[in-house]
């Protein structure tokens, strides 16, 4: 095949290509427009009828539970800083959530076999997220700043344990996110 032939090939496909695509626009818009209208022709909001079933193989990798972590140990920092508890404590619940799906094995695991990132999570990280809600809890605002860089070491140990002594995550001096108010709302 010479290269203008391949042009040619590549070409066809192309439309072909464009063509499934149209189609696959208009089946899907007709599929949203029958499932928010109801029985009456309403417009209403789609519900599941069922729980989802279906199970995935792999529905994170450890890298995107670290993104979590690090989002919401910046949060976490800052609604501390404004000890507004229900949203602290909510942080640490969901930096411990975000963990759980690794202790659950819900997550592909590392490959590097050699290191068991759900062990080091039971040993290493709750214990301190536990702490900290115990100070959380206490409101005792005046020990939150030391809770918090227990937990920080404890992100950079784990990351010297797993050969990742690179990534260092430090007390942050400003929000990751500028659009969130971490004070507790008085209204
Ligand atoms: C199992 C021990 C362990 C703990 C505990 C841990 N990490 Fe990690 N972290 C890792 C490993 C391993 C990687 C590298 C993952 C990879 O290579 O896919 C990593 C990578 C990261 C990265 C790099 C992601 C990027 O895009 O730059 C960040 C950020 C991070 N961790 C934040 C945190 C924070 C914040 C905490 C504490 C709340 C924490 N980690 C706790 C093991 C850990």
């Amino acid at each position: 095949m010479d290269v203008n032939e391949g042009v040619i090939l590549a070409n066809d496909l192309f439309k072909t290509l464009c063509a499934a695509a149209i189609g696959g626009v208009i089946t899907a818009t007709a599929i949203v427009a029958m499932s928010t209208n109801d029985s009456a022709g309403n417009n209403a909001v789609p519900i599941a009828q069922e729980a989802p079933t279906k199970t995935y193989a792999r529905p994170y990798d450890l890298l995107h539970i670290m993104h979590q972590f690090q989002r919401f140990a910046d949060k976490l920092y800052f609604a501390g800083k404004a000890e507004n508890e229900r949203l602290t404590g909510w942080y640490l619940w969901k930096l411990e959530q975000a963990a759980l799906h690794v202790t659950n094995h819900e997550t592909q695991p590392w490959y590097p076999a050699k290191y068991d990132e759900a062990v080091l999570f039971e040993q290493m990280l709750f214990p301190a997220i536990a702490d900290l809600n115990k100070t959380v809890e206490a409101k005792d605002w005046a020990s939150f700043n030391d809770g918090y860089v227990d937990l920080i070491a404890t992100c950079n140990a784990c990351h010297g344990a797993t050969a990742h002594e690179y990534i260092r995550i430090i007390i942050p001096t400003s929000p990751i996110y500028n659009n969130q108010d971490y004070s507790i709302p008085t209204d």
